[in-house]
This record gives structure tokens, C-alpha cells and sequence, in this order.
């Protein structure tokens, strides 16, 4: 491939992104060393933007596959149009490429999600694919990949419900990077970033969301927390309710339950209970909103 300078790509590629440096650093070298890699964090923890902005800058397709247990090899391979095939016999003209076959050809990222879901005889396909750049495709013949093809696969390790335990043959098949949630200053720029709330209740609310957000990932009821994403339409829908509503300033006495509820509308469907928690998803917010306003409320006070 027309390989420019990794430093330059790293640079580039940084300049799309809020922190995620090492995170970065360390994708990157796997990616140009002509390797496969998988990323295993929970959502929200920048995956998916940074092989975009790496994709994009390598000017190569990323295509996306959801591993689950509808992912046959037939469907990641390709398959015979049938149609044609009754008028025509089985020929490579008649073939429908996959995901796979398309990103080998293309010299794209083919990008697995949930890859410990997919069955196992899917990730042999592709185990195979992997090692040999080329995959043999019956009545169509041997289809070899072009020099960026590379096979990304995510997981997130709070997953275990249809997953599938990969076995020690397919882990060291594969590069690993894990992640974990960004820290609060960080989540804090994403939400801007992608929010672009601004003025002092704009920068209140990042900071409150942001907040709330990370304590649904610690709260001793909650299996999984609100990833990255729930803070940031916390803020929007928070701003909207601000509008509808003409509060304008974060210090006035409805600030708070304004926060608590555009946290239900934002983050309840966004938490998972423990199983054996007697409770819900308000109730533990609520919780959550009472630490930080009512029984903390110097920790949310401005300055
Ligand atoms: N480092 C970052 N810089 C800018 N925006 C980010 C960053 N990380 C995450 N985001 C934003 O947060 C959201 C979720 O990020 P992303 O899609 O990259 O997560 P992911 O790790 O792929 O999650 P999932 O496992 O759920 O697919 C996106 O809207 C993205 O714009
Ligand atoms: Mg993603």
C-alpha cells in the first residue's frame, strides 16, 4: 500500500480524536505491522472512531459485521446468487461477496463486533483468511486479499450472555488491546465535542452528565454502567428540557430536577441491573442524582 509515514498518520489521526494517545500508539503499530488485532473494552470506549479515523486516513473502506449466532461463514464468505444460478450454473460472475471477500479484495479493515458471539465455525473461516491472506471459494476460485486487509475484532468484556469462550487457538491468532473507560476530563471533552455545549449551563451540565454518568459504572447494583454515549445525550435532551422549560441558569433552584430527569430519559434504559438488585433503573438513578446534588452538592457547585 501507499504507505505514508506512520508518524504523520499518528498525528493525523490524533487530531480526530480526544486523548486515546497509548490507545492510538498501540492500534496503530498493530495495524501497520500487517497484523489483526482485537480491541476488548466496553462500549463507548472510542473503538469504533478510532479505526474510522485510521481508515480514513489510510483511504481505505471499514467494514462493519456484528458477530452474533446468525453470522454463518456463508454469510461472512458470500454466496451464489440463486436466481442465477437455475439460468446460468454456478460461475465466479454470479457470486455475491461478503463482508470478508469484500474487504480482502478492497484492502479495507473488516471490522467484527461482538466477535466472541459469532459461531465457531465462523471464526475458523476467518481464522483461516486471516493466516492465509487468501480464502478458496468454491466455483469461484482463490480470492487474495490486497496488503491492508486486516481483520479487527471487538468484544466487550462484560458480555457473557451468547458468547461463545474463544479457545486459546483462536486468542493466539490475535493481537489484544484491552480499554477501558477514558477518565473524566476526557469524557468531559468528547461530551463537548460532540454536544457543543457551550455558555456556563452548557459547561454545568457536561459536567454533571459526565458525573452521573461514570457513577452508574461504579454503583454496586449496576452490573453495567452508562458508556460515554449516555452523558452525551444527557446533555442534549437536558438542554432541550432547559428550553422547554426557560431555565437559563445552572445556580436556580429547578437545575437539579431537571438533571434527575433527563437522567431517566438518557441513562435508564443504558444501565443493566445486577440480576439479584431489587430494584430499578430510577430508583438507582435517583440514588445517583442524590449523591451528587443532595449529599455532595460542593462536589457539583461551579468553581
Ligand atoms: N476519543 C474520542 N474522541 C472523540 N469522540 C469520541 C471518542 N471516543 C468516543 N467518542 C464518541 O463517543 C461515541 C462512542 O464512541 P465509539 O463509537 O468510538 O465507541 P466504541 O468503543 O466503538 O463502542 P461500541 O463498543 O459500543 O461500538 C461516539 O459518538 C464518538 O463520537
Ligand atoms: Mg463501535
Amino acid at each position: 500500500m501507499p504507505r505514508p509515514d506512520i508518524t504523520e498518520t499518528q498525528r493525523r489521526v490524533a487530531a480526530h480524536l480526544v486523548g486515546r494517545e497509548r490507545e492510538l500508539e498501540l492500534t496503530l503499530a498493530a495495524v501497520a505491522s500487517g497484523r489483526d488485532i482485537v480491541l476488548e473494552g466496553p462500549p463507548g470506549t472510542s473503538k469504533t472512531t478510532m479505526l474510522k479515523a485510521i481508515t480514513e486516513e489510510w483511504g481505505i473502506p471499514l467494514m462493519f459485521v456484528e458477530g452474533n449466532a446468525d453470522l454463518t461463514p456463508a454469510k461472512l464468505v458470500g454466496h451464489h446468487n440463486p436466481a442465477r444460478v437455475l439460468r446460468e450454473d454456478y460461475s465466479a460472475d454470479n457470486f455475491v461477496a461478503g463482508p470478508l471477500v469484500e474487504a480482502m479484495q478492497e484492502g479495507g479493515f473488516l471490522y467484527i463486533e461482538e466477535f466472541n458471539r459469532a459461531p465457531e465455525d465462523t471464526l475458523n473461516t476467518l481464522l483461516t483468511a486471516m493466516a492465509d491472506r487468501s480464502i478458496a471459494i468454491p466455483r469461484v476460485g482463490t480470492v487474495v486479499a490486497k496488503p491492508t486487509f486486516r481483520v479487527i475484532a471487538s468484544m466487550n468484556p462484560y458480555d457473557n450472555v451468547g458468547t461463545t469462550r474463544l479457545s486459546t487457538s483462536v486468542h493466539d491468532r490475535l493481537n489484544r488491546l484491552a480499554i477501558g473507560y477514558q477518565d473524566a476530563a476526557a469524557e468531559e471533552g468528547i461530551v463537548t465535542l460532540r454536544t457543543r455545549a457551550s455558555g456556563a449551563l452548557g459547561e454545568r451540565l457536561v459536567r454533571d452528565a459526565v458525573a452521573v454518568t461514570r457513577a452508574t459504572r461504579v454503583h454496586p447494583d449496576i452490573r453495567q454502567g452508562s458508556s460515554v454515549r449516555g452523558a452525551i445525550d444527557l446533555v442534549l435532551v437536558a438542554e432541550q428540557l432547559a428550553a422547554l422549560r426557560g431555565l437559563e441558569d445552572a445556580g436556580s433552584e429547578p437545575y437539579a430536577p431537571l438533571v434527575y430527569d433527563a437522567m431517566v430519559v438518557a441513562l435508564s434504559g443504558r444501565i443493566h441491573l445486577d440480576e439479584a438488585a431489587e430494584t430499578t433503573p430510577e430508583q438507582v438513578l435517583r440514588e445517583i442524582w442524590e449523591d451528587r446534588f443532595i449529599l455532595q452538592p460542593a462536589v457539583a457547585a461551579p468553581g
